[in-house]
């Protein structure tokens, strides 16, 4: 019977013990006519897991399976599936939405991902059926097909899990940007998304400035095509880079000890910020309003993509031959608890993605 089938997942328990990641299992909700499952196969840590895991959005529900960059095949399809476009087997990938209300405003203009009643693929209430729902750290994912998407052939799944959340978040504001060749790009945070967001741009013929706390990854940006690199703790760097950029994407994990006008400096008058950090939920951002009128900054903020948008991304991707760094460990307790741990402390270079799902998952 449908109603008694589970699926397995490793995730917190207990949020006062989460990085002890334990093996639990969960009923799925019942796959909707517009749903597809998969049989997942990769998926990425990404810092948005470390967030929601460790309590930084509040604390829900447990157990919690996070895991939002997912690429599996197609176990089920639900009856009014475009079976034209999706069949059983194919690859498909998952990012960190799995539904939208498909009719309010937002998403009738294609930005499904600031619908109001927006599933989440984890750490969020579908609110059609109550479901608590739970990520890619599990044997099988549901979501709605129109947050399913086809991988092109040419992508091997543990090196395009990544992009499936972090490559679009990158990759959203330099396409809202119009970056183009000769564009002057800076990204902020030498993370799993600041990586994925300089080998966009630069696929795109951006000049592209990293800039990064110190000056531990200035070799890793150059390797990835970064043509300049600021440490942020080099008050001569940061000068002698001043006005140089058109637009900067924020991606570090927390703003809380950055000195954001000093950043800003790096902006041509009248340049653009973008935010898409996702930091504790008591963040605050600290800005001088004068320094932003007498430059004429445009400061702003963005949110994974649209279904479109991560359509487009995954043909450049395949197009441009897009490769995010990866360090690929089997999914079981320890491995998870340990990967969790190290991203804490900053130790990756510069996505872990969760493999082996057939050992472990029987
Ligand atoms: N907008 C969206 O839709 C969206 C989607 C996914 C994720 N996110 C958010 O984006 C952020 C980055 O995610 P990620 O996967 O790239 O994480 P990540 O791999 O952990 O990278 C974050 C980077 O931020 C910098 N950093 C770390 N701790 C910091 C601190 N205390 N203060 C200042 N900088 C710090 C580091 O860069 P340096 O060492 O170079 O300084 C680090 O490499 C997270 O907040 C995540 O939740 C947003
Ligand atoms: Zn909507
Ligand atoms: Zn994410």
């Amino acid at each position: 019977m449908e109603t008694e089938l589970k699926f397995d997942a490793i995730g917190v328990l207990d949020f006062d013990h989460w990085t002890d990641a334990k093996k639990f299992s969960y009923s799925p909700p019942l796959l909707g006519a517009e749903d597809i499952e998969l049989k997942v196969e990769a998926c990425g840590v990404c810092g948005s897991d470390i967030h929601a895991a460790n309590g930084d959005w509040g604390r829900a529900y447990t157990p919690l399976a996070v895991g939002h960059e997912i690429i599996g095949k197609v176990t089920a399809l639900g009856d009014n599936v475009d079976k034209t476009k999706f069949h059983l087997g194919d690859r498909v990938g998952v990012g960190a939405q799995i539904n939208s209300c498909g009719d309010c405003v937002r998403c009738s203009r294609g930005r499904q991902q600031n619908c109001k009643d927006s599933t989440g693929t984890y750490l969020s209430v579908d609110k059609k059926n109550g479901f608590e729902t739970q990520g890619g750290y599990a044997s099988r994912i549901r979501a709605n097909s129109g947050f399913v998407f086809r991988i092109p052939d040419g992508l091997d799944s543990n090196i395009v899990a990544p992009l499936m959340c972090g490559g679009i978040t990158g990759f959203k504001p330099l396409l809202t940007g119009g970056v183009k060749e000769g564009s002057k790009v800076g990204v902020v945070g030498v993370g799993g998304i600041g990586h994925m967001t300089i080998l966009f741009a630069k696929a795109l013929g951006a000049e592209v400035t990293a800039i990064s706390r110190s000056d531990r990854k200035k070799e890793d940006a150059e390797k990835l095509g970064a043509d300049h690199f600021v440490a942020t703790a080099d008050k001569e760097s940061l000068k002698s880079h001043a006005e140089t950029l058109d637009l900067i994407v924020m991606t570090a994990s927390s703003f809380s000890e950055s000195d954001i006008d000093q950043t800003l400096s790096l902006l041509v008058a009248g340049g653009r910020a973008i935010f898409i950090t996702a930091p504790p939920s008591n963040e605050k951002l600290t800005l001088t309003p004068f320094n932003m009128l007498l430059n004429e900054y445009h400061i702003g903020g963005s949110a994974i993509g649209s279904p479109q948008d991560i359509e487009y991304m995954l043909k450049l991707a395949a197009e441009k031959q897009i490769k995010p760094w990866v360090q690929t460990v089997d999914i079981n307790e320890e491995n998870v608890s340990d990967v969790w741990k190290k991203m804490v402390k900053g130790d990756v270079r510069y996505r872990y993605v969760l493999t082996g799902y057939d050992k472990y998952f029987k």
